[in-house]
């Protein structure tokens, strides 16, 4: 990688689109993701997230990628706050259903969805209040910063809309009346919680660039 370069720590092929899209370019630095900067994929990176925040979280998967490449590093920690279930998933909202550890994409996220809907039963829907909270984390040489970003909504009954990932199809705007999963990706990074914190970053950058 040339040193103009920013290593974005995420596995995730969702997170990467998202985050691409968001940050736009950005004029002197160059976005890799750690597919395209040829980091293998190591055992030992299911154990780096293992704190109960989304700071340490997301400080912790920056820091691994840090010191494995040497390159400035971001990362990001994200999930699902429910208020009904004090707060949980949280920061285990990958591996919230029982069996969701040896599932993976899709099937992954139906199970999630699954026991995410039946923790919450007949609930009625003014409380199934929730929050999406995402934590970037930028580790830049000796120093580090945080960008956080949140959004509102109601978690539904029901699944609806094909778009998004993870909990999009239950989690519902009431700003625009639709679910994350029912906009489109430009209007999804308006409105999210990645938008949001990855937003403060781009600022945070240019402003470095100056
Ligand atoms: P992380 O990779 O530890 O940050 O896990 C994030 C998990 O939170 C994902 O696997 C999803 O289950 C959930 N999540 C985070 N952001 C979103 C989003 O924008 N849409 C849907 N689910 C999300």
């Amino acid at each position: 990688m040339s040193p103009g370069s920013l290593l974005l720590a995420t596995r995730s092929p969702d997170k990467v689109r998202e985050i691409r899209r968001i940050l736009g370019p950005l004029a002197g630095l160059r976005l890799v993701d750690l597919d395209a900067a040829g980091v293998e994929v190591l055992r030992e990176e299911d154990d780096v997230e293992v704190y109960d925040t989304f700071e340490e979280n997301a400080r912790a998967k920056a820091l691994y990628f840090h010191r494995r490449t040497g390159f400035p590093t971001v990362a990001d920690d994200s999930g699902l706050v429910v208020d009904a279930l004090e707060g949980a998933p949280g920061v285990r909202s990958k591996r919230f259903a029982p069996d969701s550890d040896v599932l993976s994409g899709l099937e992954r996220d139906r199970a999630n969805n699954e026991h995410l809907l039946s923790l919450l039963g007949d609930l009625e829907l003014s409380r199934r209040t929730a929050r999406y909270v995402c934590v970037a984390s930028l580790i830049d040489g000796g120093e580090e910063s945080f960008f956080r970003g949140e959004a509102e909504g109601l978690i539904l009954g029901l699944p609806r809309g094909r778009g998004g990932f993870g909990y999009d199809p239950l989690f519902y705007d009431r700003g625009l009346g639709l679910t994350f999963a029912e906009i489109e990706g430009e209007e999804k990074n308006r409105r999210s919680h990645r938008g949001k914190a990855f937003r403060k970053l781009r600022h945070h950058l240019l402003e470095e660039g100056e």
